[in-house]
């Protein structure tokens, strides 16, 4: 064998070589015990504390307000989408929810766009529809329509 095949040989299962020990290392212990991922991923996963609580534990409290939203056009629209996770101010009620107070944020899904079917959520033209008032002047958030 010509010797730059040799050296060429060596360099290569040198190579394989740190290749195999870099797998053997860096690979996490539980890859591949469930199929192509981590398996420990799932108990991980799962022992995150869940931070929406839905729109009946809220109820619990605000039993007006969730009366009056289920008779309106927002009755689908869960609390925590307005008002972000609940975890924390349900067992403790001196820890503000957050509350929208700009019209950006009814925006977010009325805001007039071609891909949207306007049959399934109304879309307006913010400008041209309330001349720069706030939404919640004329519409209430828990009912916007009687
Ligand atoms: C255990 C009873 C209880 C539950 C359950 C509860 N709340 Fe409240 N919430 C209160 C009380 C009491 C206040 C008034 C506290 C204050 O403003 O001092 C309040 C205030 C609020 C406010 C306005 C005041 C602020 O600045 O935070 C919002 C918005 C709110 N809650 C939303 C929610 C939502 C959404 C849920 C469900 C994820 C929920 N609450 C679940 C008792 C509760
Ligand atoms: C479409 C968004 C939206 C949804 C859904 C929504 N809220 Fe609100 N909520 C608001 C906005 C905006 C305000 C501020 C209203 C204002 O300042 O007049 C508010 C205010 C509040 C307040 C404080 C003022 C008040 O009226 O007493 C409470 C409490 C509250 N929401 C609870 C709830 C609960 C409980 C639910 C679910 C049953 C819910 N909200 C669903 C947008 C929403
Ligand atoms: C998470 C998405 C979402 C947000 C945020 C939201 N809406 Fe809605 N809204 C809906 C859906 C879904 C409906 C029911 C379908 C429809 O009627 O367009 C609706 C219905 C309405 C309607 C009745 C339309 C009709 O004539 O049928 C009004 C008015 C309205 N929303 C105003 C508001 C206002 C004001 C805000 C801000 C406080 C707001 N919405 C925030 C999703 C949203
Ligand atoms: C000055 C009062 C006023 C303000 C401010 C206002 N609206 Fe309205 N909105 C109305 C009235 C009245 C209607 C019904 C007549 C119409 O369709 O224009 C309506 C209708 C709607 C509709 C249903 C449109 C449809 O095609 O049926 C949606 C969605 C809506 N408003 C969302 C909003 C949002 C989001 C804001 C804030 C950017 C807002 N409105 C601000 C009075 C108001």
């Amino acid at each position: 064998m010509p010797l730059q095949v040799k050296r060429l040989l060596i360099v290569f299962v040198l190579f394989i070589g740190i290749m195999l020990g870099l797998k053997y290392f860096l690979t996490p212990e539980s890859w591949r015990e469930y199929g192509a991922y981590r398996g420990n991923a799932l108990t991980e996963i799962s022992d995150k504390e869940a931070k929406y609580v839905q729109t009946e534990t809220c109820a619990m409290c605000h039993d007006s307000i969730a009366e009056l939203k289920t008779q309106g056009a927002h009755k689908s629209i869960q609390c925590e989408i307005c008002h972000g996770p609940g975890y924390k101010h349900i067992d403790d009620e001196n820890i503000d929810m957050n509350i929208p107070d700009d019209n950006q944020f009814c925006m977010r899904c009325h805001s007039k766009n071609a891909a949207s079917p306007q049959s399934i959520i109304k879309q307006i033209d913010a400008v041209e529809h309330s001349e720069g008032e706030e939404c919640i002047n004329c519409h209430n958030p828990h009912q916007p329509w009687l």
